[in-house]
């Protein structure tokens, strides 16, 4: 056992998931508020604000520039030391949204009980499934009538096939919205509508057979006894254990504008959420209890500062220490780096930190010779998995005003692919440039840096594509006899991966029955094994 093992058992390390309006924002102000992160409500919303107004690219980057701070929020709340990382969302829904939660350690699952799992949640679930994640959820805006409380639950075990375990259980809904029982704690705590006078938080019952209950809730407290011994029934135990392998998931009711429930989950969830584990790498699992420090890379900020055009590499830290000036290793690209000053985020301003230890994320300025996916350690040649690019949804064709600038071009569209700011394919049939982005955001951001950084003025036109997969096969004959067949669907992306572009949903079923052994994929792994440099 190392000295770190304190620092390291008292971090969390998480990401919020959530459909857009949920309610993210405004939980996270108050989880900040609770860590003295901030200390006024509105200091995220009105960042948020100025979001919506953006659409050209000072505004973005001035939006990116914002967003930046937001990317990874520490604050202290107890004992412990808790790193939120922010997983863009509306407009600025991206690649990163997906990939900051390849670097987090457990997730909170936001649901408004007015629409139950949405779309988004149900992509970012996805996501958390492929490290089986473990999640805690809460159901907001109980102020409000919305779904029944048994319906959600079915609606998230349907969904998003996980288990629910209930934690706590609303006391009616909307205007009747009278407080939850903490089936955990076996606690009932009351809730002030706007219109009761007397607040009633401090009384805490710890009795269901109460005879107060009765006087404050009236006709509810005999529904809250026939509920609790029904869901008791009829839903699943907690099970520690299931949460953390994330096959469970505790579930809490609240509303957050109201900061009604939301001290109650941030107290489950420093309890129950892990600190940092173990993570894989293609030879080995990584403890980060090991000594030696050992970190990788997930996200990519460009143009913080317009005039120097530096860039921040958001490196979670998996083992060991990061000190100021400590020597890493960059295996990619075979040399030794010096990270001479790390930047870590508060809630709301940069600092420079001399120390940090696993779980924590560390910002490291570069000019552009970090990707996404790079590993970096002490000494061991060693390569972090599951750091994935993601199946793009929407695609367009480049095209070029002038040929003159075909390799500005070129060079622009590999550098902002290295970055992860975009997935370029070139079909095998044709010369042309189809990007890729598993949000909208990412294909105006490509344009206007094509524009800015590479001098290369271009337009986009209609892709027919709208489904792809990253696609192998153990037999090389049927293989080569599958791209044969499927010429214009096929193409190569920039690691040489090649990929099958279809036009719905529909047709790329369709082809995977045709073709049972042709492996589909909808992720891939960014610069894997055999490009580490010993
Ligand atoms: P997001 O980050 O997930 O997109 O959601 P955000 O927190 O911005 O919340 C979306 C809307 O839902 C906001 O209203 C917010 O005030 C409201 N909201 C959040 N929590 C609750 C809750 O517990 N109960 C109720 N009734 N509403 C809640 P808005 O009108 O879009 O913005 P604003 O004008 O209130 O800022």
């Amino acid at each position: 056992m190392n000295h770190n093992v304190n620092e390291i058992k008292k971090r969390r390390t998480f990401g919020i998931i959530s459909h857009p309006d949920a309610g993210k924002t405004t939980l996270t102000e108050k989880l900040l508020l609770y860590g003295g992160a901030i200390q006024q409500a509105g200091a995220i919303k009105a960042r948020k604000a100025s979001k919506h107004t953006t659409s050209d690219w000072m505004a973005i980057e001035k939006e990116r520039g914002i967003s930046v701070t937001t990317s990874v929020m520490k604050f202290n709340y107890r004992d412990f030391e808790i790193n939120l990382l922010d997983t863009p969302g509306h407009r600025d829904f991206s690649e990163d949204t997906y990939r900051v939660l390849t670097a987090v350690d457990s997730a909170l699952m936001v649901i408004d009980s007015g629409k139950g799992v949405e779309h988004q949640t149900e992509k970012l679930m996805e996501v958390c499934r492929m490290r089986n994640t473990p999640i805690i959820t809460f159901i907001n805006k109980l102020d409000r009538d919305g779904m029944e409380p048994l319906d959600i639950i079915a609606d998230i075990e349907d969904k998003l096939q996980i288990e629910c375990s209930p934690l706590s259980w609303p006391i009616g809904m909307g205007k009747g919205f009278n407080g939850v029982y903490n089936l955990y704690k076996k606690e009932i705590h009351l809730f002030s509508p706007g219109h009761v006078k007397k607040k009633r938080e401090d009384i805490v019952i710890t009795d269901l057979s109460d005879p107060r209950l009765d006087e404050i809730l009236g006709a509810q407290a005999a529904e809250l006894r026939e509920d609790i011994e029904l869901i008791e029934g009829a839903t699943d135990p907690f099970e520690l254990k299931h949460y953390l392998n994330g096959t469970q998931t505790p579930v809490f009711f609240g509303s957050a504008i109201n900061n009604f429930g939301v001290k109650e989950l941030l107290d489950t969830f420093v309890e129950m959420a892990p600190s940092p584990g173990p993570r894989d790498a293609f030879t080995r699992k990584v403890s980060p209890y090991e000594k030696p420090f050992s970190g990788f890379a997930f996200k990519i900020q460009a143009n913080m500062d317009p005039a120097h055009r530096d860039r921040i590499a958001f490196i979670r830290i998996c083992s060991g220490k990061f000190t100021r000036g400590i020597k890493v290793f960059h295996h990619r690209i075979g040399k030794s780096v010096t990270f001479a000053n790390a930047t870590i985020f508060m809630a709301n301003e940069r600092e420079n930190i001399s120390e940090a230890y696993s779980g924590d994320i560390i910002g490291i300025h570069n000019h552009g010779t970090i990707m996404i996916g790079d590993t970096f350690t002490e000494k061991e040649v060693l390569k972090f998995s599951g750091i994935p690019n993601f199946a793009p949804e929407f695609f367009k064709k480049v095209i070029l005003k002038s040929p003159l600038k075909a390799k500005h071009l070129q060079k622009g569209l590999k550098q902002l692919a290295e970055e992860g700011v975009i997935q370029v394919f070139r079909p095998i049939i044709s010369n042309a440039y189809i990007l890729g982005a598993v949000g909208a955001l990412q294909l105006d951001i490509t344009m206007a840096r094509l524009k800015s950084e590479y001098g290369v003025d271009s337009i986009y036109e209609h892709s027919s594509y709208n489904v792809s997969r990253w696609i192998r096969c153990k037999d090389s004959k049927e293989m080569a006899r599958f791209e044969h067949e499927n010429k214009s669907n096929i193409a190569i992306d920039s690691e040489g991966t090649k990929a099958y572009l279809a036009t719905s949903e529909w047709d790329l079923n369709y082809c995977m029955k045709q073709w049972p052994e042709i492996e589909f994929h909808k992720t891939r792994e960014i610069n894997n094994q055999d490009q580490v440099k010993a």
